[in-house]
């Protein structure tokens, strides 16, 4: 299973004190050399951690493939014109969240990202939507001609060792069973911790997960080269 580190955080403790360093571009560099499938980015409306010189850089100096998480605007897919990631994941943004808090609303927003999805593929950028994991949604995305989402696997995560938890786990499964049949490339993630990895990782049919907090935080104590090697050991 391929892993694509998030490095938002790093820019988050870079904005903290609106300085040039820790630069999210050594991160992508060290993430790579731990193991790192794919780079990981949100560029905010809000800029409040990652900055478009990142996105230019980083563009430029990765090895591995670039992910661009962007909220589902017309103003984000200029930008994504002018870089050019090698895909682009359409999430909900709220201005007063924390993080990214549930995945996209298809049903509701259909036209929107019918727009932002068709204008981003005509530039040959691949196309993820961050969806809950329910079947209407991923009816939605395949009537959108969409090819690869990423199930959110928050609600999972943040409850996880509860009943709760397993009974997302199931939703999870049964979502993913769902999807494949419609030949979706499946990705997940959010929330995902060295602690609750192991059942989402023995879900076969999903191709890469997309990690950030977590890795980050342990980064702290680890170092980041090996704190994604620890965590990609336990995808395969
Ligand atoms: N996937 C999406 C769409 C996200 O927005 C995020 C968080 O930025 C992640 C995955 C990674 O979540 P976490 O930082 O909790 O690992």
């Amino acid at each position: 299973m391929k892993l694509s580190v998030n490095i938002d955080h790093i820019a988050t403790i870079r904005q903290a004190r609106m300085a040039n360093e820790p630069d999210p571009v050594y991160a992508a560099a060290l993430a790579e050399m731990g193991g790192a499938d794919g780079i990981t980015i949100h560029l905010r409306q809000d800029r409040r951690h990652i900055q478009e010189r990142d996105v230019e850089i980083l563009r430029r100096v990765i090895k591995s493939k670039l992910n661009m998480e962007m909220a589902v605007s017309m103003d984000m897919v200029k930008i994504a014109l002018k870089y050019k990631p090698d895909m682009c994941t359409l999430v909900p943004e709220a201005k007063d969240e924390v993080t990214t808090s549930g995945g996209l609303d298809v049903i509701m927003f259909t036209e929107k990202i019918q727009e932002v999805a068709g204008n981003l593929l005509a530039a040959g950028i691949s196309v993820s939507l961050f969806i809950d994991p329910g079947i209407d949604n991923i009816k939605a995305c395949h009537r959108l001609g969409i090819r690869t989402i990423e199930l959110n696997t928050g609600e999972y995560a943040k409850n996880s060792g509860s009943n709760y938890a397993r009974l997302e786990l199931e939703k999870l499964k049964k979502a993913v069973t769902y999807a494949k049949k419609l030949n979706f490339a499946l990705l997940a993630g959010h929330g995902l911790t060295y602690q609750n990895i192991k059942p989402i990782a023995a879900i076969t049919e999903i191709e890469e997960l997309n990690i950030g907090h977590s890795i980050i935080a342990n980064a702290a104590f680890l170092g980041l080269k090996e704190a994604v090697a620890r965590m990609k050991e336990m995808l395969n």
